[in-house]
């Protein structure tokens, strides 16, 4: 094998990302000039990337009454929510601490969104005092609590209902929400009866509906079953004198990993569009919360090889960054495609190597049997990890958290330093 047949060179879902000569480069910065400036791991992300994933979504949306509400979860460092911001997004938010993240930036409360399972009384009021735009409420005991929360502070809550729209979006099943054995949302069958019980209470004002389906979602076949469910239930709940306002679609869309080929945002919502108006809702405000389509593929992680150790069965490249903070792998046997920031000469010899890190744990691996050109102290550039890497980040191995930077142009700024040993020990005693 020589370097040229590696598969290595490609750059899958990738237009931000082009060889300059042997030299990888982010938009009009070379990436080895910032491994070297900040240091490995480092988490590099690509301001044109994200605005321009955002841009299919406007497309689609033009002349409609709709908003984006960014999924913070996928990440929500401040650098990338400022972007989003500046570009006019609202926030979907699933704590207290996403809540203080959109504030940050200065998102106005009202085109924020919450969302999740598991809201707290205290995350309630904040959210409520600040005037946030919605709740998104998954169940009964969430209903009537945050209208005790809203009454004693005399105020009315906003409020959708998520409902489950019982349909398979063909994901992986850790990441795949819309089916009745889920833990998500208020079953369609018993949705109609808690809209009437949620016009019913005194601290509650219905605005809207919900539904999320599931994550890295590659087809357009289910978002259109998920469409007419919810659609059927706005017309019973309106025939119930309820009237909805918005209807929130949730977010899910899936990028390019490796050979998937996902529909473009534009595409998928000029066919939600035209459902919608085939059946007369075409003038319905409509929200969304996509999260990994708009940074999943605007994000590298740089990581250094420390060690090659070429084994009897395999042969392990190990490299400075590991689960802590590329935890997709081991979670769900993700993949990332992996490419080094230098190609090797034309004639050099490639390998199988799986890519594994520093952490004490055989579920450590971030790619398996890759083939690559690599020796001790390259770097290497694993792709598509700008969603649910960093924002998913621990400390095990007490590992402080990567730095990260975000390309505008030929510029990089650092949005966030490395952590370092003080911060995580902080706080602690014996
Ligand atoms: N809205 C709700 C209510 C959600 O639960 C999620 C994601 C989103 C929006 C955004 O979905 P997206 O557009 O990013 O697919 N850690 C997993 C993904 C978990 C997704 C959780 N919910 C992964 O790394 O694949």
């Amino acid at each position: 094998m020589n370097a040229s047949d590696l598969n290595a060179l490609r750059l899958p879902g990738q237009p931000h990302l082009h060889w300059r000569g042997a030299e990888l480069w982010m938009d009009g910065v070379r990436l080895s000039d910032l491994a070297t400036r900040f240091g490995t791991p480092l988490f590099v992300y690509s301001k044109a990337s994200m605005l321009s994933a955002l841009a299919a979504y406007q497309r689609a949306f033009a002349g409609r009454k709709a908003r984006v509400c960014y999924a913070m979860k996928a990440n929500s460092s401040l650098g990338l929510l400022n972007v989003f911001h500046q570009a006019g997004c609202g926030f979907d938010i699933v704590s207290g601490g996403e809540l203080e993240r959109a504030l940050a930036v200065g998102a106005p409360p009202a085109s924020i969104i919450f969302s999740g399972v598991g809201k707290s009384r205290d995350e309630m009021r904040r959210a409520l005092q600040v005037g946030i735009g919605c709740f998104n409420v998954e169940s009964v005991g969430e209903l009537r609590a945050l209208n005790e929360v809203a009454q004693s502070l005399d105020r009315v809550a906003p409020v959708s209902l998520r409902v489950n729209p019982d349909v398979d979006a063909q994901t992986h099943p850790y990441i795949s929400t819309g089916l009745k054995g889920n833990k998500f949302g208020i079953a369609h069958r018993d949705a109609l009866a808690v809209y009437q019980l949620a016009a019913s209470l005194p601290g509650l004002k219905v605005v809207g509906i919900d539904c999320h389906i599931g994550s890295q979602i590659t087809i357009v076949g289910p978002y259109l079953d998920a469409m007419d469910r919810v659609l059927d239930l706005v017309q019973a709940i309106e025939a119930a004198g309820i009237p909805i306002e918005h209807i929130d679609f949730g977010g899910g869309l899936g990028i390019q990993y490796q050979d998937e080929s996902p529909p473009g945002a534009d595409d998928v919502w000029a066919q939600l569009f035209a459902r919608m108006d085939a059946r007369g809702f075409g003038q319905r405000a409509v929200m969304i919360e996509p999260g990994r389509s708009l940074v999943g593929n605007a994000g590298v992680c740089l990581t250094q090889v420390m060690y090659l150790k070429p084994g009897e069965q395999k042969n392990f490249c190990i490299v400075d960054a590991a689960m802590s903070e590329l935890p997709r792998p081991a979670l769900y046997q993700a993949y990332h495609h992996i490419v080094p920031l230098q190609q090797l000469a034309a004639n050099a010899q490639g390998q199988m190597w799986d890519v594994v890190g520093p952490v004490c744990e055989s579920g450590d691996w971030i790619g398996r049997d890759r083939a690559l050109a690599v020796q001790d102290g390259d770097v290497l550039a694993v792709l598509s990890a700008g969603a649910y890497c960093m924002s998913m980040a621990s400390n095990y191995n007490t590992r402080p958290r990567p730095a990260e930077v975000l390309v505008d142009g030929d510029t990089a700024r650092l949005i966030r330093p490395r952590e370092t040993l003080a911060q995580v020990l902080a706080g602690e005693t014996i």
